[in-house]
């Protein structure tokens, strides 16, 4: 492997090897504020915490056409537009590609530079003479240290090329943003082998197939990284969903079983999703299971606390789940609402469009409560839901929407799927409901 260090860092120290350094007291490190520099894009601003940090190191990962350079260039414009200069380096595109892009989304700004170049070193030059605010690279994969040996999109020449971007950066109070390609084969010389050495991660989600995209932060060494920015690929670039939440479930007009509203939170975002299960009689010798969107482990957890504690068998059934809309849902909340799915269609028994369900399913079948019940009920009452089922022992959402339930039984029996005393088709020794105290 290329591992070996560039010279470029060792020059740095090698002069007097014994000169004391500066050190600085705990009290008096981090006095001075750090300074933010709005992107001009609020969903974007909202992912980072409030704008790009005044020099530092950003990358944005993502498929191949997934709208990396779409963002990026939307993002220099607002930046030019306000007045800082850009210097847009484009390894991957010529500048005619670029300016055709630039015409489709309507940026024409002035302050924004292009610099069609591969060499990090003439990057750097134009860099140090041009003095932009920001730094825009696309891609990393593209870029070549001429100190290094390896071709450019190498573990080692990406790596170098980023320290060296780190150190101007740093040096020069240039907030730089470089585009690094995932690739499907796990990331070989991808944004991972770099994620330790930037300060903020930013990952695109979302499928080339799905309008939605969303940007997701993997780090945030100056801010939270829990929000998301969601947004939609259109005719002139990305924009902002204004109601993620009702676009995420415009599709769903009438009853169907298997269709589920969960009331998810990304960062402090409660979000409207629909989680979607079919059931169908298992044609192989093995029955299938497969997730998208939901994690797998959970996904069979759920099912084998179906099976186990409400007396529900998929034993013969081939069982698929997914999240409509090609989103994906990491959080436990999504146990209850996929039960639901599961149960009803298994049973070809539709749950209520104006029914939605959030909680974290145990083992034991009992239903635990997850954060920000208080705001997830919200949400959905301003969308038109009248019942929200989860679990509250904790902390109750005080919302007359929010229907209790202890078990999965008692949720299944509260959405209708099944009657309440009657509860799967064998129930000795299995879960009783016991939804009807408090
Ligand atoms: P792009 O930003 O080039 O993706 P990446 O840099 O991540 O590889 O473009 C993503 C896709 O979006 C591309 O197939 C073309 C499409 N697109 C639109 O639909 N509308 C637009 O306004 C633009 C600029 C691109
Ligand atoms: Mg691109």
């Amino acid at each position: 492997m290329e591992e070996s260090e560039s010279p470029a860092f060792t020059s740095q120290s090698s002069a007097s090897a014994a000169d004391p350094a500066t050190v600085f007291s705990l009290a008096e490190a981090g006095d001075n504020k750090v300074e933010r520099i709005a992107s001009g894009i609020a969903e974007v601003d909202r992912v980072l915490g409030g704008g790009f940090v005044k020099g530092s190191l950003v990358l944005l990962g993502g498929e191949p056409g997934i709208g990396k350079s779409t963002l990026l260039l939307q993002v220099a414009d607002r930046l030019g537009v306000s007045g800082q200069g850009v210097l847009y380096v484009c390894g991957e595109e010529s500048p005619q590609q670029i300016g055709v892009r630039a015409r489709r989304i309507n940026a024409a700004s002035e302050n924004v530079r292009l610099l069609p170049e591969l060499d990090i070193a003439v990057v750097e030059a134009t860099v140090r003479e041009q003095r932009p605010d920001v730094l825009v690279l696309d891609s990393i994969q593209t870029a070549c240290d001429p100190d290094m040996s390896g071709v450019p999109g190498s573990v080692g020449q990406v790596r170098a090329c980023t320290a060296r971007l780190m150190r101007i950066a740093k040096d020069l109070g240039v907030t730089t943003l470089i585009v690094g390609h995932v690739t499907k084969e796990g990331a070989i010389a991808g944004p991972r082998v770099l994620e330790h050495m930037v300060d903020t991660v930013l990952y695109f989600e979302g499928s080339r197939n799905h309008a939605f995209r969303v940007v997701r932060a993997a780090k945030n060494r100056f801010g939270a990284t829990g929000e998301i920015g969601i947004f939609e690929m259109g005719e002139a670039g990305l924009s902002a969903v204004d109601s993620p939440s009702a676009a995420l479930l415009a599709e769903r007009s009438e009853c169907v079983p298997g269709s589920v509203v969960m009331v998810a939170v990304e960062g402090t975002r409660p979000l409207l999703v629909e989680i979607q299960a079919l059931v169908t009689p298992c044609v192989s010798q093995m029955p299938r299971r497969l997730a998208t969107g939901v994690e797998n482990a959970r996904f069979l957890q759920v099912l084998a606390v179906l099976e186990s504690r409400a007396g529900l068998s998929f034993a013969s059934a081939d069982v698929l789940v997914s999240v409509a809309g090609g989103l994906k849902v990491a959080e436990s909340a999504v146990d209850l609402p996929l039960a639901l799915a599961l149960a009803s269609a298994l049973l070809g028994r539709a749950v209520s469009l104006d029914m939605a369900a959030f909680g974290e399913v145990g083992l034991t079948g009992h239903v635990r409560p997850v954060s920000l019940s208080e705001s997830r009920c919200r949400e959905a009452v301003g969308l038109g839901i009248r019942r929200v089922i989860g679990a509250g022992w904790r902390k109750k959402p005080v919302d007359a929407a929010f229907v209790e339930a202890r078990t999965v039984v008692d949720a299944l029996q509260v959405a209708g799927l099944l009657g309440s005393g009657q509860a799967g088709p064998e129930r000795a020794g299995l879960l009783g409901g016991t939804s009807k105290e408090g």
